[in-house]
């Protein structure tokens, strides 16, 4: 069984899966078309889009912790690709924020941002996840260095602290949702602090969280 996991991980069509299954949230979004938006489809656009980015980052912080626990480092090879995938549904995620609720007006937006403390909260870890996003390269990473790249990179606890923050703070009625988000990422964190720790009892060394 494991050795049928690892070839099928190893395999040509893996990544064409991995393609079609992140792009099925936005074929979803085109597919319902008007009559599936609803009444107010430039919310149900942004939320929509906001969730699959925050479910994409929870994701991508999944891979490490899925490889070591089934001993199935193939898996590896798909984060860099679902990342990427969450930052695009950020974008557009920002985007239709920019575009349908704005209509561009950029007084408006740095008003928003200034004044509504979860937009402040978003925007930050949407800036904070454009340097990770352009570093993804394997180029980038010999040039910062495994180490410096992987400091970088370990930002990505924070985005995803800040991105359920954002979450959390614009629920008005159900938190539900948004509670499974901070639990999820609660376990994701206890993890690595615990891989951590391990590590160090095991080197004597400083605790470490690996990217
Ligand atoms: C890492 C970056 C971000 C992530 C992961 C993220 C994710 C989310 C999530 C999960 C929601 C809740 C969706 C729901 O209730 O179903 C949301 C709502 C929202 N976000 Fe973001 N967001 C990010 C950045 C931003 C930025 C930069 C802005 C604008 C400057 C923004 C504006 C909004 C707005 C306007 C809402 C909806 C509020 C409402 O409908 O009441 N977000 N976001």
């Amino acid at each position: 069984m494991k050795a049928a996991v690892k070839s099928a991980l190893k395999n040509k069509a893996a990544k064409p899966v991995v393609w079609l299954v992140c792009l099925t949230p936005l074929t979803y979004l085109v597919a319902i078309g008007p009559d599936g938006w609803g009444a107010n489809p430039v919310e149900m656009f942004n939320r929509f889009l906001g969730d699959w980015g925050l479910r994409g980052i929870l994701l991508t912080l999944c891979i490490t912790p899925l490889a070591k626990i089934t001993g199935q480092p193939g898996i590896l090879r798909f984060r860099r690709l679902i990342g990427l995938f969450a930052f695009a549904y950020v974008c557009l995620h920002l985007s239709s924020y920019v575009v349908f609720d704005q209509f561009f007006d950029v007084a408006a937006i740095w008003k928003d941002i200034v004044k509504r403390n979860f937009i402040t909260v978003g925007m930050i870890s949407f800036v904070l996840l454009v340097p990770l996003a352009v570093t993804s390269t394997q180029g980038f990473k010999r040039r910062l260095g495994a180490r410096g790249w992987q400091r970088l990179h370990r930002l990505i606890y924070v985005i995803a602290m800040g991105a359920v923050l954002h979450n959390i703070m614009m629920v008005k009625a159900n938190y539900t949702e948004a509670t499974i988000h901070a639990v999820i990422l609660a376990a994701l964190l206890g993890w690595r602090i615990s891989q951590s720790a391990h590590r160090m009892s095991i080197s004597g060394k400083q605790p470490e969280i690996s990217a």
